[in-house]
């Protein structure tokens, strides 16, 4: 492991059966808390945006919110966020995905891109990959170029990268 990864790694907490009964939720409001693990985070996610080449970040609803915003003024780039359905107002597009049970949509602003914009995609946690995948559907509807996936942590038990392979079409998915 890196030694940003010990410090985000040890600023995490298990909390075992939440939000029900065998499941281990990953709690990153320590790391939130904590000014350097935080700070270290967004400097991080920030130099990716710009080593990646992105003209926009784009923050997935809600915790993605959080790491997404700061990232984008570290780099100095403008946020979008991809938010759950009938949060956002105007002409949205919508992409639906599956959960365990039911299923969830996701929707972006139309004219939430330049045409070609490269878009960077930041959110907390890949799991199933289904929130990924809805977004980079997303963001391609919308007229930009995704140019890359960063997540801070990914649940490597769970298929998500797999579900993601045919979505992420070469952009690279990076787990800090
Ligand atoms: C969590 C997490 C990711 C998503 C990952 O979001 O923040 O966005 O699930 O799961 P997936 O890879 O299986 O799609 P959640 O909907 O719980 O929302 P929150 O961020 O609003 O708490």
């Amino acid at each position: 492991m890196t030694e940003l990864a010990e410090l985000l790694d040890s600023r995490i907490r298990d909390v075992p059966d939440y939000p029900k009964p065998g499941v281990l939720f990953k709690d990153i409001a320590p790391l939130l808390a904590d000014a350097e693990a935080f700070g270290a985070l967004v400097r991080a996610l920030a130099d990716r945006a710009t080593e990646l080449g992105a003209t926009k970040v784009v923050g997935l609803e809600a915790r993605g919110f959080v790491l997404a915003a700061p990232a984008a003024f570290a780099a100095g780039l403008g946020f979008v966020p991809i938010r759950k359905k009938g949060k956002l107002p105007g002409e949205v597009h919508a992409e639906s995905y599956d959960l365990e049970y039911g299923s969830a949509t996701l929707e972006v602003q139309c004219d939430a891109f330049a045409p070609g914009e490269k878009v960077l995609v930041i959110d907390d946690v890949l799991a199933t990959g289904g929130t990924v995948a809805a977004s980079l559907e997303l963001v391609r509807r919308a007229g930009g170029v995704p140019v890359g996936v960063l997540v801070l942590m990914e649940l490597g038990f769970l298929p998500g990268r797999e579900r993601l392979t045919p979505h992420l079409d070469g952009v690279p998915l990076e787990a800090l």
